[in-house]
């Protein structure tokens, strides 16, 4: 399995935070943001990880994180010149997936629990990752049924069908880079990944499983503060 990090973006809600600097650079507690969504990876035992980051802060990814030797992984860079949308990241990625099955998670998403199994046990089709939320309109919104069948995916629907958020960590085989081909843009300008995964549910081979611990969409002041909460109260339970 390859990994990608997404971490483009301009970043513009967390303005002026981010004016001169990226998004996924800025702190968390103790450690760039970046950090945790490259250690979830790490820790689902993924060793060959793209890292895609907007233009204007590219050096400074390259600075940070180096060859990935440090982190007993390698690294790679691609740049996405402009934010086209989160299943762009197959297209800039096809050379570096080959013709791995492939998980792509958000920078700006924390996970606490590890994905050890499903990224072990996964061999064809998509598998996304839910958590419940109180504000689901916010996110990509999954509905099931009883049996875990994924009914519907909706991006930030005004009436949600369920309380379910499509968190920002997917796995897809290897058919995925197709299929982001095959996407047009939304009415945003943008290829959507809630598209793509509705390929994949057309198709009768999109999968849901449940996020057990925390997870943190950092987008916003709240959620940056709320995140960097949770990651101090953690460590310092560890000390
Ligand atoms: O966090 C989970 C949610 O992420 C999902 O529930 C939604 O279905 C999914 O569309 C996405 O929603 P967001 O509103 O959070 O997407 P946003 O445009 O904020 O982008 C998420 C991150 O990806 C952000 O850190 C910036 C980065 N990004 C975004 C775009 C559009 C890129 O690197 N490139 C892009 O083209």
């Amino acid at each position: 399995m390859r990994g990608i990090v997404l971490a483009g973006g301009a970043g513009t809600r967390l303005h002026p935070l981010t004016r001169v600097t990226s998004k996924q650079l800025l702190p968390v507690y103790n450690k760039p943001m970046i950090y945790y969504p490259v250690e979830t990876l790490i820790k689902s035992g993924i060793r060959e990880i793209l890292i895609i980051v907007a233009p204007d802060h590219a050096g400074d990814f390259v600075r940070l994180l180096g060859s990935g030797k440090e982190f007993g992984c390698r690294f790679s860079y691609e740049v996405q010149e402009k934010p086209n949308g989160l299943a762009e990241a197959f297209l800039i990625g096809e050379n570096f997936i080959d013709n791995e099955n492939v998980a792509l998670i958000l920078g700006d998403n924390l996970f606490e629990d590890t994905f050890v199994d499903p990224v072990r046990n996964f061999q064809s089709g998509a598998l996304v990752f839910a958590s419940k939320v109180p504000d689901p309109e916010r996110f990509g919104v999954v509905e099931f049924d009883q049996q875990n069948k994924v009914l519907s995916i909706i991006e930030k629907p005004k009436e949600p069908k369920s309380e379910y958020a499509v968190t920002g960590l997917y796995v897809y085989d290897n058919t995925v880079v197709q299929k982001a081909k095959s996407l047009q843009p939304s009415a945003r300008g943008e290829l959507e990944i809630t598209d793509l995964n509705n390929v994949y549910l057309r198709e009768g081979t999109l999968e849901v499983a449940f996020v057990e611990g925390e997870w943190l969409d950092t987008g916003t002041f709240e959620a940056l503060y709320q995140a960097t909460t949770f990651i101090r109260n953690k460590v310092h339970q560890q000390l």
